[in-house]
């Protein structure tokens, strides 16, 4: 049977626990998730690579995209799309919402 799900504003953490230009992880609703901040803006994807699935964490920021760590397939941080011959499947993204300097993900949940 599939669920309804509803989008919640998830708070995570204030903006300043996240280092600048660098990446920290967190488990939210059981999934871990990655948020990034770089001068591009600040970013929560799933911190698992649609290629062999290693984690994202720790791969190489420039602008919007983060390098997986792996084997170096580029996603676009905006929409989780890929880019590189190893993988085409994009990853999840979730929209950020700064509120106050706290950081908030819009999930969906059961
Ligand atoms: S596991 Fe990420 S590129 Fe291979």
């Amino acid at each position: 049977m599939i669920k309804d799900t509803e989008t919640v504003k998830v708070p995570v953490a204030p903006l300043s626990d996240i280092p600048e230009n660098g990446t920290r992880k967190f488990v939210l609703h059981g999934k871990s998730v990655l948020v990034a901040r770089t001068p591009a803006g600040v970013f929560a994807i799933e911190n698992r690579c649609s290629h062999a699935l290693q984690a994202l964490e720790g791969g190489k920021l420039r602008g919007f995209h983060i390098f997986c760590p792996a084997h170096g397939v580029r996603f676009d941080m905006r929409d989780g799309s890929a880019m590189g011959r190893l993988t085409k499947l994009p990853i999840i993204v979730w929209d950020v919402e700064i509120i106050d300097d706290v950081i908030y993900i819009g999930m969906g949940v059961e």
